[in-house]
């Protein structure tokens, strides 16, 4: 392909009415500034968290080729802002949210991005192959989610990396209830349509399953996001097992969710309910899939997964001694609080991003310790070794084993486990 950035790439039938659709609702809303989202990502433990994340055993790098398929307003420039070193390329079949991203290039000297207008189905005509492809509130989409899933796998190289994100089905019920109220009333997609059903929604009854997410997401407030919500021409969603089942389906393997706490059953309330015990001998994706239907509100999946022809890289695992070698990396947007504790705990571990408030994790004195002495530096190894208590070294070991797998499932750590084959 050229480099000529501007593709006529319209698509007929119903992946049409979606890019007419985005056309004129382009998705996020669009922003005029970076400055902010830059100072976030000069952090150098945020960058190198992000990269183990995908990877965690392989040593840290930053001029990896990076494709955004449906990068919408602004998130290809983002990733272009985030990693200087980096190639990124930004693809989207509506042509605003293609000017919307130039803009932002220009704007911010974005030499290391490339943005097309092309849908995404038709990504080999960039004859590129991607060591990181980020999809995220695209595939749900289309009118075939899964041709466009094998489209972006075939750009993958063989030890690349996916973040998929696609919507899930039980928190989203109020949305497709009033998806189905806009389809009755053949509420055509308006600036006015969309006024007034701000007016609408404003009056919906208590116990509303929409209730829940217009009090979370402030965003709905916004006609961009009440249009992409309740008036999109195409949109499905995928549960746990639908979801595996689709990936499978595009030649992808699961490696682990962005945010791993909200599915593990030994996190949050569900790992003292009375069914805990049967419920941890399941294998993983039937615990995933029994933790969404108890959770019930779970909006979107978003994970990372790899091609099924290679290995997986997600290597993290606490049996052995391999964990010695981990150095692990706090993630941004957790905290310690030391106020108001529950009973026996000297601090509590919480990761803002979480959206369910049950995730957070009781330390005691002992393990703060150990959480005090990671530095983005040490291995688990040495981190025993700095925290030496009065106890006999194997249970100092077997304390530290277990909490670092606890602080690694609540999202409290990523793993830099490359030294481990040194
Ligand atoms: C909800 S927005 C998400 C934007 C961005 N990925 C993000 O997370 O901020 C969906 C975007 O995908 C684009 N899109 C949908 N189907 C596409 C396709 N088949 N090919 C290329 N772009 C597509 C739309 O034009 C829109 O900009």
């Amino acid at each position: 392909m050229s480099q000529q950035e501007n593709h006529a790439a319209k698509s007929g039938g119903a992946d049409g009415e979606v890019q007419n659709f985005y056309e004129r609702y382009p998705y996020p809303r669009p922003v005029e500034s970076l400055e902010k989202y830059r100072q976030l990502w000069q952090d150098a433990q945020k960058r190198r968290a992000d990269y183990h994340l995908f990877w965690p055993a392989k040593s840290y790098r930053e001029d990896h080729t990076i494709l955004i398929a449906g990068c919408g307003t602004s998130q290809a420039a983002k990733h272009a802002l985030r990693w200087p070193k980096a190639r990124v390329i930004g693809v989207d079949f509506s042509a605003t949210s293609v000017r919307h991203t130039q803009t932002l290039k220009r704007k911010y000297d974005l030499e290391n991005l490339e943005v097309y207008q092309l849908p995404l189905e038709r990504v080999h005509e960039l004859a590129t192959s991607f060591d990181q492809i980020v999809c995220t509130g695209v595939l749900h989409h289309l009118a075939d989610p899964v041709a466009g899933l094998k489209a972006l796998r075939e750009a993958l190289k063989p030890d690349g990396a996916m973040h998929v994100m696609v919507y899930a089905p039980y928190g989203r019920t109020g949305i497709y209830m009033l998806q189905e109220f806009c389809r009755r009333l053949n509420l055509p997609a308006t600036d006015e349509t969309i006024r007034e059903l701000i007016a609408a929604l404003s009056a919906l009854p208590p116990g509303h399953p929409l209730e829940n997410l217009l009090r979370q997401a402030p965003d709905f407030r916004h006609a961009a996001a009440l249009a992409d919500a309740l008036l999109h021409p195409q949109d499905r969603a995928y549960s746990v097992p639908q979801f595996f089942d689709f990936i499978q389906e595009g030649g992808l393997t699961f490696g682990r969710w962005v945010k791993q706490a909200p599915y593990a059953p030994q996190c949050g309330v569900i790992a003292n309910i009375p069914q805990a015990t049967r419920l941890a001998t399941l294998p993983p994706a039937e615990q995933y899939a029994a933790v969404e239907l108890f959770r019930g509100t779970m909006v979107r999946h978003s994970a990372v997964v790899y091609r099924a022809d290679t290995p997986s890289p997600q290597v993290i695992h606490f049996t052995g001694d391999d964990w010695l070698s981990y150095v692990p990396i706090r993630l941004a947007d957790t905290i310690c609080v030391e106020e108001r504790v529950p009973q026996g705990a000297t601090a509590v571990l919480i990761n803002q991003t979480h959206t369910y408030t049950d995730l957070y994790l009781p330390i005691t004195a002992a393990e703060k310790r150990l959480f005090e002495a990671i530095d983005g530096k040490r291995s688990l190894a040495e981190i025993v070794a700095k925290t030496e208590t009065s106890s006999p070294k194997k249970s100092r070991g077997e304390l530290a084993r277990s909490f670092f797998e606890r602080l690694w499932w609540h999202d409290q750590v990523v793993f830099d486990a490359s030294k481990q084959n040194e």
